[in-house]
């Protein structure tokens, strides 16, 4: 559970919201219990990457091959190499999981007027000393819980040119991976928090962010979450998305209501559910290596 909200109903969508939290001293977060997890779990890790960890550059994340790993094996390749593991949707694998997210969602609702959460999920990230996290924006709302070691996290404003909304539309479409334009002039506006076990931050929808792990094993959670405004945004830049990268039509308008915004939703709704603008959207990254339809769940 959160033991500290702070100020976070002032800060809630307009800025970064420190929180301290208690699951550092929770024995489901234990690297054994984790561990364990992955153990009853083998298909929890979403995602085992490696990267070079001397720089910035997102061109140098690969998948590691160790996805599916024996949990042994995975851990011991996270404690001696560079590798950043995420268990995704682990309240979906083992309820205990769900009930700490679900807590501490309504303790967040509880001092924000009128907010109102759904698709509730938390996800780990285990990752190596010194390992990064490349420049990247989330499609939910999403939040970072600091379990053990120490970590730094740069966060960015989610406006051009941060976030570059023609990439961000690729990432939401599943057109690329959470690949947006990083410029090391970025950072005279960045944010930055050196981050220790209890600390946590909830961020404004959309806001990139890079990380730079500590001389020691990682290990955070994150949670995801929607509301009616993250949905909102979400159809929008799907529609938009698909009418610029698919149809050729650049719309101007990232309005989120009004008649023009209706018509997208009921676009990106019928794309999505006939299953017509993934198979759209696949058969155009045949023609672009750069493209990855296997989008992470999350990159915290
Ligand atoms: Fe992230």
């Amino acid at each position: 559970m959160l033991t500290d909200l702070r100020n976070i109903s002032e800060k809630w969508g307009e800025g970064i919201a420190e929180v301290q939290h208690d699951l550092s001293e929770n024995a489901l977060f234990s690297l054994e219990s984790l561990a364990e997890l992955i153990r009853q779990n083998p298909d929890c890790v979403s995602e085992a990457a490696t990267m070079n960890n001397s720089r910035e550059d997102a061109s140098t994340w690969r998948d590691a091959g160790i996805a599916n790993a024996p949990s042994n094996e995975l851990i011991d390749a996270i404690q001696n190499g560079s590798i950043w593991a995420n268990l995704g949707k682990i309240g979906e694998r083992d309820s205990r999981y769900q009930t700490v997210v679900d807590q501490i969602m309504d303790q967040i609702e509880n001092e924000v007027p009128g907010l109102a959460t759904f698709n509730r999920q938390i996800g780990i990230l285990i990752s190596s000393p010194n390992a990064r996290v490349f420049y990247h924006a989330d499609v939910p709302g999403q939040a970072l819980l600091h379990i053990s070691g120490e970590k730094r996290i740069w966060l960015y404003p989610g406006e051009e040119p941060f976030l570059n909304q023609r990439d961000f539309e690729k990432v939401v479409t599943h057109s690329t991976a959470e690949e947006i334009t990083y410029d090391p002039s970025f950072e005279k506006v960045a944010t930055v928090y050196d981050l220790t076990p209890g600390a946590g931050l909830f961020w404004p929808l959309n806001w990139p962010h890079r990380v730079v792990n500590g001389n020691t094993v990682n290990i955070s959670a994150t949670v995801e979450y929607s509301t009616k405004t993250t949905r909102r945004h979400f159809n929008v830049n799907y529609a938009n998305g698909m009418l610029s990268h698919v149809f050729g039509y650049r719309p101007r308008s990232q309005a989120v209501e009004g008649p023009g915004f209706w018509s997208k939703v009921m676009m990106s709704y019928a794309l999505r559910r006939s299953g017509i603008g993934p198979r759209l959207v696949q058969s155009m990254s045949k023609t672009d290596t750069r493209s990855n339809t296997a989008v992470p769940e999350t990159t915290s």
